[in-house]
């Protein structure tokens, strides 16, 4: 039984419109079905899964329903990349009838009032603060909020994240409470960090935390010095966001909540089974390679473009950032042009068309975007971005 307070309660009852009463009454049932004991009022939500691609038409036209019935969101949202640039789409290689598919998405989303900022950092945008609620799809920005903020989000799948949008609640379960978010496993990185700080390998480190956690908080020690700096911490959540269906990671020295907990299970991570995810994206040669999962920020895209500074690149380089971080990064990204990169924004390589683009071998600093291009039958390397940067450079 999920305890309702008297507002929830008329707005199930269809007291504050039809539209509202069945996105409360779907919540409701989840909350149900996770055994949630009530609703937590949220601050803010963040929308994925909105390229037509992974929506369909039956997703467009109940976003488009939705919308015609007056049905607005009740929190600030934001949204998740979709499937091209809105602006360059013709340098993707994407006709009018695609186009407009999407446009019909984006549309339906703007009048119901979301910030369609297409991007995967809403902690840039719209940053939370510690012990806000928030109901967030996208494993990255989840597992930056809780991890790094101290903010509370379950990771929500994309059409919940619209139905909690707009209730402004979401089932009061997981990392909402405190229980959800007591550490589950210790995990002691001693052994690997000295191979990380040595080779920049953070998003496989991530991808290995992931992978032998699974489930659950794990309890980080002893990670790698520099994993605090805000691009090294982005790839390694993104990366066990990737291996598993973890949502907070308690980084010592980073996240606000870490504490030493005593009697957790413990595993040791090894150096091989740090190599062994590095070879299992080990594809020698490359096209292009791809940076911004996630989207980079505009400090990364000053960085970018201050290392290839006076340089041009030797392969294509492909940048994929938000229309927020370019307009905080308008210089970077005109040097970055100049310097051969291609830069594109609302989308990423992963929800894109990469083959549109012309691109079939991939290289890439991001172990999520290695993971998810591979599922999808490119060829892919996966190696730190200062290495990445030296191959694309030419004196
Ligand atoms: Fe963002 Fe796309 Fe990666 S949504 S985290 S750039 S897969």
């Amino acid at each position: 039984m999920v305890y309702l307070s008297r507002e929830e309660v008329e707005i199930l009852n269809g007291e504050r419109g039809e539209g509202l009463a069945l996105a409360m009454e779907a919540v409701v049932k989840v909350a149900e079905v996770l055994r949630a004991p009530k609703l937590v009022k949220v601050s803010s939500a963040h929308i994925s899964g909105v390229s037509y691609r992974n929506l369909g038409e039956e997703g467009a036209g109940f976003l488009e329903e939705l919308a015609s019935k007056g049905v607005r969101f009740s929190v600030p949202t934001t949204v998740n990349p979709a499937g091209f640039d809105l602006e360059a789409y013709g340098e993707m290689r994407v006709g009018e009838e695609e186009y407009e598919l999407q446009m019909r998405i984006v549309r339906a989303l703007t009048s119901m009032g979301a910030r369609v900022t297409l991007n995967c950092t809403p902690y840039l945008i719209n940053p939370p603060s510690f012990g806000e609620h928030l109901a967030w799809a996208e494993s990255n920005a989840v597992l930056y909020a809780n991890s790094v903020i101290g903010a509370r989000t379950n990771r929500e799948g994309g059409p919940l994240s619209v139905l909690e949008a707009i209730v402004g609640r979401a089932p009061y379960v997981g990392l909402h409470t405190d229980e959800g978010r007591a550490p589950t496993i210790l995990v002691d990185s001693s052994r690997v960090r000295d191979f990380v700080e040595r080779t920049g390998a953070f998003a496989a480190l991530g991808y290995l935390v992931g992978a032998e956690s699974k489930v659950g908080v794990p309890l980080l020690v002893n990670g790698p010095r520099n994993l605090d700096l805000p691009g090294n911490l982005r790839l390694f959540l993104a990366a066990v966001g990737a291996s598993s269906s973890i949502g907070m990671v308690l980084v010592e020295g980073v996240s606000p909540e870490f504490k030493h907990a005593e009697g957790l299970e413990q595993i040791t991570l090894e150096e091989g089974d740090l190599r062994s995810v590095l070879e299992r994206w080990s594809g020698e040669d490359f096209d292009a390679v791809v940076l911004g999962c996630p989207h980079l920020s505009p400090g990364e895209l000053a960085e970018l473009a201050s290392r290839l500074k006076g340089f041009k690149v030797r392969k294509r380089v492909l940048v994929f950032t938000s229309r927020w971080s370019a307009a905080r990064a308008a210089e970077a990204i005109a040097a970055l042009k100049s310097s051969g990169v291609e830069v594109y924004m609302d989308t990423c390589m992963v929800v894109g068309n990469l083959s549109a683009l012309g691109v079939r071998k991939c290289a890439t600093d991001s172990a999520k975007a290695a993971y998810y291009l591979s599922n999808q039958g490119y060829q892919v390397l996966l190696a730190p971005r200062d290495a990445l940067l030296k191959a694309m450079l030419e004196g």
